[in-house]
């Protein structure tokens, strides 16, 4: 089996579950970066945090389910009138609000890493090394999306390609 193979499989053994729920699936109706959706966002997110942490012997299946649900906030960010607040500061606790309901045996470790990942920019301070590494992670990906380096040939060979992220995008 290749080192493809069995990033792949170890990546989709944390976050299996969370593909297939509907949930997850709805992200892909939103735009997040761009032409990214905020499904193939958080995926992203979500692999590199969990490689990133793999790499370290850290707590990578915390770091790939924090990843995957650290932008689930559900509405459309770009419907001023979805919610009255401010969307950069306030989305981290739409997010973590549904991930517990998705999820309840979520843990404080990836409690902290989801509503943490706008920091600096938000109040909530990353309090674990998982924490960190999607704070990070979201930053790098987010990165790469706006300079529209998401979907060369390199990062899209790179990523898993879970049955979940075939689905064609609403819009
Ligand atoms: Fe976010
Ligand atoms: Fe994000």
């Amino acid at each position: 089996m290749s080192r493809y193979d069995l990033n792949t499989q170890a990546f989709l053994a944390c976050v299996a579950p969370l593909l297939d729920s509907p949930e997850v699936h709805s992200m892909k109706q939103w735009r997040h970066h761009f032409s990214v959706t905020c499904y193939e966002h958080s995926l992203f997110v979500s692999y590199v945090a969990f490689r990133i942490a793999r790499r370290l012997g850290w707590d990578y299946r915390s770091a790939a389910r924090a990843g995957l649900l650290h932008d689930l906030y559900l509405y459309d960010a770009a419907d001023h009138t979805a919610h009255p607040g401010n969307q950069c500061l306030d989305h981290p606790e739409f997010a973590l609000r549904n991930a517990r309901q998705l999820c309840p045996d979520l843990t404080p470790q990836e409690e902290n890493a989801i509503v943490s990942h706008m920091f600096p920019l938000a109040i909530h301070l990353p309090r674990c090394r998982e924490a960190l590494v999607v704070n990070l992670a979201d930053k790098v990906c987010a990165l790469l999306e706006v300079i529209h380096i998401y979907r060369t040939r390199p990062i899209q060979r790179w990523l898993p390609r879970p049955a979940a992220a075939v689905t064609v995008t609403k819009w």
